[in-house]
């Protein structure tokens, strides 16, 4: 029966790139989502970035832009590495959008008029400065605990002591320096223990792993709490409906932006209807793959959320552990934290795909990514094992046989064998277990090469008497590798197109396994991977501690522009010019009007610097002008150019004075 099903991964923070723990999330997903795909389901994947939240107002307030500027080209760059791993959504939205921002005040508004919501004031630290309150992770002092200096407001790394913020000796703001004060506001609060009776049942219902519903026994033991789900501003995200300057946390919008990216889905997607996998009694079911950190919020608020507002609940939510590397978390001083993009300028993606899919396990524990294993896997399974059933056989099959298979394979005890591990490996996909069925592929992919080694179809070719008999056996293995390839399908979609193509065959799907190709042509055989070599992953190790060094650079306040070339800036025709007069606009609040000599042609220039300047203290000096710029009608008169002056603004701006010698007229270059 065919089933409907949605499935997401966990929305990136839009404030930083996709790195290889993040892949470890999105393949496992991609695989599972291909997986019911291949199987005929009608499987939708979807996702976005999370773009609210302090972190990317300030981030984008360091770089000089817009929090939505920040935000557009972020999202760009994720879905170009996530295409790039051949991760492939169906949706990749924003959490900045229309359709979350109605979905979000919808369902507050249904939890507020039943009652699960709470107001009460809080006592918080303010940043006087930036006059705005500081997120806990932005307050930095010593521990109260063990003393250690420049901890953050929430734990220690020195002693793993846990505290609030307010309990920090000596604390600092980490955004401005200044020492925070308590100040008061009004939060609002979402009701969790409201949910305490339908949660114990449905995280007890195979809707989460095992492991987590042990993590989660201790969480109800411990009891469960409001959550405060309003911060004030200034904060990039939705302004809760009612409650001026009050917005909702980042964490209230951000799970609904996987409703949001299906919606949006839905508005161009002829019959596929919002309503049909939403509404509480949605008899499709929804899956979320997200890391083993944020359980708390995916079992419990959303959950919560999701039945306060009449919506229905997930069918599962699927948590994974983190990825280490070599053993140890991964490490931006030594080059193990590689992102994604790094990555791929020295990897073939699907290989990364491979050892993901041969390792992973329905468990939470975490993965490790081991290089040297990495390297011998690939080879020896993707290289030697399993392409090489193709590369041994096909060119008997195009060079003596005409590229046509042979007839009437469709009792061989082999293909047979290989056809009935399908349910099996199904199963292991369907749960997750894809370290299991790469078990048993890679099991019949021995068996494919060892009936190979055995019936010696390069020997037999060269006698009359067996000649004919390599038909067969070279037929037999092109179709164990076809099956194959279905196995692997989910984690190596490329290379399976690659593989229909030389099959001359339409996209192959789990039930083609149980079909035989004979009597077809097909196509020459083209090598389809290379072997990986020690000195991809060196030059890649390289290249991540080099993105780190330049990271730690330190960084100008306000970012460079665009690199420029020699001829591009030899354009500007810069001169010495001498401040002939300057005098004060009627009716210009922030202009002088100067006169500008250039040594005998004199110019006139209004510029914005009265603020900063008496008229009577410009006369006489000398400062540089541009003066190829195109004059400009002002209001008050013709501009003829412009002077340069630096500084922020207001009484901070100074002109610049050339050294002494200089004369009107000189070119500046
Ligand atoms: N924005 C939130 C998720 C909101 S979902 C409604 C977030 N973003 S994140 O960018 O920090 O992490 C996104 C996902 O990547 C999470 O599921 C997280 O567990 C996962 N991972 C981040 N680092 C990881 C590893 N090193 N290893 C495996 N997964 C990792 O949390
Ligand atoms: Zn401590």
């Amino acid at each position: 029966m065919s089933r409907k099903i949605l499935v997401t991964s966990a929305l990136p923070y839009a404030n930083g790139s996709i790195h290889i723990g993040h892949m470890l999330e999105h393949i496992q997903t991609d695989i599972w989502a291909r997986f019911q795909k291949l199987r005929g389901h009608q499987c939708i994947s979807v996702c976005a970035d999370d773009t609210h939240g302090t972190p990317i107002m300030l981030k984008a307030q360091s770089e000089g832009i817009t929090p939505e500027q920040l935000i557009s080209k972020t999202r760009e760059e994720h879905l170009k590495d996530f295409q790039d791993f051949h991760v492939d959504y169906d949706n990749y939205h924003s959490t900045h959008s229309e359709e979350n921002k109605t979905l979000s005040e919808l369902i507050y508004s249904r939890l507020d008029k039943k009652g699960h919501i709470a107001k009460r004031t809080i006592s918080q630290l303010f940043d006087p400065e930036k006059k705005m309150f500081l997120p806990d992770r932005f307050v930095k002092g010593e521990c109260p605990e063990c003393g250690s200096e420049d901890q953050y407001g929430d734990n220690c790394d020195n002693c793993s002591a846990t505290y609030s913020p307010t309990e920090l000796k000596n604390p600092k703001s980490a955004v401005s320096g200044a020492t925070p004060v308590l100040r008061d506001s009004e939060h609002y609060f979402f009701k969790l223990p409201d949910f305490e009776k339908m949660l114990k049942q449905w995280t007890r219902n195979d809707h989460v792993q095992e492991q987590i519903a042990n993590k989660l026994d201790e969480w109800f033991d411990a009891g469960l709490e409001q959550w405060d789900i309003s911060r004030d501003a200034p904060y990039f995200g939705f302004e809760i409906p009612g409650a001026p300057n009050k917005y909702f946390y980042v964490w209230v919008d951000a799970p609904i932006g996987y409703m949001a990216s299906f919606k949006n889905l839905c508005d161009k997607t002829e019959g596929l209807e919002f309503d049909e996998y939403w509404n509480s009694n949605s008899d499709a079911e929804v899956h979320h793959f997200i890391g083993k950190d944020i359980v708390y919020f995916h079992t419990l608020f959303w959950p919560a959320m999701l039945e306060g507002a009449d919506f229905r609940k997930p069918t599962k939510v699927h948590a994974h552990g983190f990825l280490t590397v070599n053993g140890t978390k991964m490490s931006k001083s030594k080059g193990t934290f590689v992102k994604a993009r790094t990555f791929l300028n020295h990897l073939n993606p699907e290989f990364l795909r491979y050892y993901f899919l041969a390792k992973l396990t329905g468990r939470v524990d975490d993965f490790d990514l081991s290089f040297s294993d990495f390297i011998a896997r690939v080879n020896s399974d993707l290289v030697n094992k399993y392409i090489n059933i193709a590369s041994r056989c096909a060119n008997f099959i195009s060079k003596k046989f005409d590229g046509h298979l042979a007839s009437g394979l469709e009792d061989h005890p082999l293909i047979k064998e290989f056809q009935q591990s399908a349910d099996t490996i199904a199963n292991y996909y369907e749960n997750k277990e894809f370290g299991r069925a790469v078990r048993d592929i890679m099991g019949l992919a021995d068996k494919a090469n060892r009936y190979i080694d055995s019936e010696e179809p390069w020997v037999k070719i060269k006698s009359e008497a067996t000649a004919a008999q390599v038909h067969e056996i070279s037929s037999v293995a092109i179709n164990l590798f076809r099956i194959l390839t279905i196995y692997l399908k989910p984690a190596l979609p490329k290379i399976a197109e690659q593989v229909e193509a030389f099959l001359n065959v339409e996209p192959l799907t789990w039930q083609d396994t149980q079909s035989v190709l004979q009597g077809h042509a097909i196509n020459r055989f083209k090598p389809m991977i290379k072997r990986v070599e020690q000195k991809q992953i060196d030059d890649m190790i390289e290249e991540s501690k080099q993105e780190n060094e330049a990271a730690n650079q330190p960084q100008l306040a306000e970012p460079l522009k665009e690199e420029i070339q020699f001829a591009d800036f030899d354009k500007i025709d810069l001169r010495i010019a001498k401040i002939v007069s300057a005098e004060h606009v009627e009716g210009a609040d922030k202009l002088l009007k100067l006169k500008l000599d250039l040594g005998g042609v004199v110019k006139q220039v209004f510029a914005g610097i009265k603020s900063a300047y008496n008229p009577e203290e410009l006369e006489g000096k000398l400062t540089v002008m541009v003066a190829n710029l195109a004059p400009r009608k002002m209001r008050f008169g013709m501009s003829e150019g412009m002077v340069l002056a630096a500084g922020p603004g207001g009484k901070d701006l100074w002109i610049l004075n050339p050294d002494e010698g200089a004369e009107p007229g000189m070119r500046v270059k």
